[in-house]
């Protein structure tokens, strides 16, 4: 695939920003509004003050002239007709100390505020990213996610989580120097306004083409962020196939493209900021010959020139470190957008955002009673019966069925076997018993009921209803941490029951609570494959929910392992309602029925021996 298709694989953001990504930074700072209000007003303030010397000195130089004819003094106002320097000094020292003691604590206030307005950025995105629909995480290589997490992430907090108050102080000073200026002599505003201006029409000639290549940037990141994880976790294939050549020069071929993109965007800064930089020497020029005749004239004060010409003087640095700043300004905004953008993504149908989520936005939400109400089990019968009515299966719009008019029942405590060759859909039908892509046609229930997938419909909780089901997948699943951890999350159960458990199964080794806290790697990257088989097994175990499901749980334990497991499955899940899926049929014969499935259809359904015999006939 060329480069430029990954990239454009990637969310394009065009023109404006989303008018949603100031609802989402409204949301975040809302809970902090007063303290922001506060800490804005004293950041503006310990500005004006500090800034606010100038005019002082303007004053004080204008009091040396009183006695003077040959240069036009200011009438100085009455008030400051007695100071003497000392106290011109003091009042100085004032404006400075206070100043600095304003802007101090603006920084810090503003900092805190913003950085915890980022986090609950982060925290929100979270939640919503982990309830997206599956074909999201389908289509998406994790790469691409972790990149909106990581690199554009970094890019808001490393500047809202402090330099922006940086930023807003030059801001600050900008509005400063207008109101100073003017107070010195309103005469030298046209100036100020004309530099406004200038600077305006160059930032917004380039404005647009500057956002356009930082996009550009952020979404040629992610490719190779994506194909990087990609080649880490496939290493030993890449190796065994001897293919690191290719990956290599298709990583190369990536980073390359960043770089290019990355030049790019340097380059076309550096000309914006000559560009600044030239008109902010022409203005300076103007000024000084306007400043020229406006003394000979004795249109203004020596002092008001002195203030004036300082401060047009500083605002050329000035406003080049503001549009600098709006640099980084824009590309955290960048990052804001991206991470609006997940923010704003429907949720899996029958997802509901938990009650400690903040920002309104539309997506279904539960309430705190709500998600006590609605999270209590379905039933709190021992078993529960399962329905298929006539379901029609695929994982997404544009792909085939792969499940056609099923129906079947499962009754409560039934044990339920299920087989077919392989891709005739087996694994897919636990999929859609636990709506994890959206049921074309048909019904699914579990003791009579179906989850409620949206707010006009009727049901019960998608998440209480797939909790009624614990599920050992064909893959094993299991995570970076203790085992303990990856048997059990919430914590309650005893260490002996887990260990009797683990016993159970065969996994005699560990028969001590210490041996609960060994490490589990990443994807259980450090077991065997039939020890992670049995750690899942155990982990179904201690669910105890009324429909256990395992998917192929034996195909990769030894004979005597799958005997022990199969012994420790009729002792624990006697009277609990099971579906076993299995290509040895060996593992099927004592299930009570089996559903024979051919490309995703009822080959035939009945008494365990009769559909096996059948089958090994084919
Ligand atoms: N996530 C997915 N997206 C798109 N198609 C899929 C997905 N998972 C499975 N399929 C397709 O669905 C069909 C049925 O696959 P399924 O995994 O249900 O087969 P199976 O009977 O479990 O096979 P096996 O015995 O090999 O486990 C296959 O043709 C497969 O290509
Ligand atoms: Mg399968």
């Amino acid at each position: 695939m060329k480069t430029q298709e990954l990239v454009n694989q990637d969310t394009r953001f065009t023109g404006k920003y989303a008018s949603t990504i100031f609802q989402t930074l409204w949301f975040a700072y809302r809970p902090r509004r007063w303290i922001l209000g506060f800490s804005l007003l004293m950041g503006l303030s310990g500005r004006l003050l500090i800034l606010a010397n100038a005019n002082v000195i303007g004053i004080w130089v204008d009091t040396f002239c009183r006695s003077s004819e040959s240069v036009r003094c200011r009438p100085i106002p009455g008030y400051f007709a007695a100071f003497q320097s000392s106290d011109f000094v003091q009042i100085m020292s004032i404006l400075t100390g206070v100043g600095f003691l304003l802007t101090f604590t603006f920084r810090v206030l503003f900092s805190v505020a913003s950085a915890k307005a980022v986090s609950q950025i982060y925290d929100e995105t979270t939640f919503r990213t982990s309830r997206f629909p599956m074909s999201f995480f389908d289509n998406t290589p994790t790469g691409r996610i972790v990149t909106r997490f990581s690199s554009d992430y970094g890019n808001v907090f490393r500047l809202f989580g402090g330099p922006l108050a940086e930023f807003l102080s030059i801001v600050f000073d900008m509005f400063s120097m207008v109101v100073l200026i003017a107070l010195a002599s309103p005469l030298y505003l046209p100036a100020i306004v004309l530099v406004g201006i200038c600077n305006f029409i160059v930032y917004r000639l380039n404005r647009d083409h500057l956002r356009a290549i930082r996009r550009e940037l952020s979404a040629s990141r992610s490719p190779s962020i994506a194909h990087f994880s990609e080649t880490a976790q496939g290493a030993s294939t890449i190796r065994s196939f001897s293919r690191q050549k290719s990956f290599s020069e298709r990583f190369r071929r990536l980073d390359s493209h960043f770089l290019q993109q990355k030049k790019r965007v340097v380059k076309n800064i550096s000309l914006f900021s000559f560009q600044m930089n030239s008109l902010t020497a022409v203005l300076l020029v103007l000024t000084g010959i306007m400043a020229f005749f406006l003394l000979q004239r004795g249109l203004a004060s020596v002092g008001s020139l002195g203030v004036a010409f300082g401060f047009i003087t500083l605002s050329g640095t000035t406003v080049q470190m503001f549009f600098e700043w709006l640099a980084q300004f824009e590309e955290a905004m960048i990052g804001v957008e991206r991470l609006d953008n997940y923010i704003h993504k429907p949720l899996e149908p029958g997802a509901r955002l938990p009650a400690e989520v903040k920002f309104m936005t539309p997506q279904w939400r539960m309430n705190a009673q709500e998600e006590v109400e609605l999270r209590r089990p379905l039933s709190d019968k021992k078993a529960l019966g399962i329905e298929f009515k006539d379901v029609w299966f695929r994982y997404g719009p544009d792909q085939p069925f792969v499940l056609k008019d099923v129906s079947f029942q499962v009754q409560p405590g039934e044990r339920f076997g299920i087989i077919g060759r392989t891709g005739s859909g087996k694994s897919s039908l636990i999929q859609s018993l636990l709506y994890l892509y959206p049921i074309d046609k048909g019904l699914i229930l579990i003791d009579g009921k179906k989850p409620q997938l949206s707010p006009q419909d009727k049901g019960v909780d998608l998440e209480a209803y797939r909790q009624a089901i614990s599920f050992i997948s064909q893959e094993s699943i299991l995570f970076k941490g203790t085992l303990r951890e990856n048997l059990e999350i919430s914590g309650t159960l005893s260490d002996e029951k887990i260990l009797q458990t683990l016993h159970k199964v065969g996994l005699e080794e560990w028969s001590t609570p210490q041996d609960l806290q060994i490490r589990i790697d990443e994807k259980g990257k450090n077991l065997s494959l039939g020890e992670k088989q049995l750690i899942c097994m155990a982990r179904c175990l201690l669910q105890q929910s009324p429909v256990v499901i395992m998917d192929e749980a034996t195909s990769s334990v030894d004979p005597r392992s799958e005997e022990i497991m199969v012994k420790a499955t009729n002792e624990f899940f006697e009277g609990r309602t099971q579906i076993i899926i299995a290509h040895r049929l060996s593992t099927l014969q004592n299930c009570d029925r089996i559903l024979w499935l051919q490309d995703g259809q009822t080959k035939m359904i009945g008494n365990a021996r009769e559909v096996l015999k059948r089958f090994s006939e084919t």
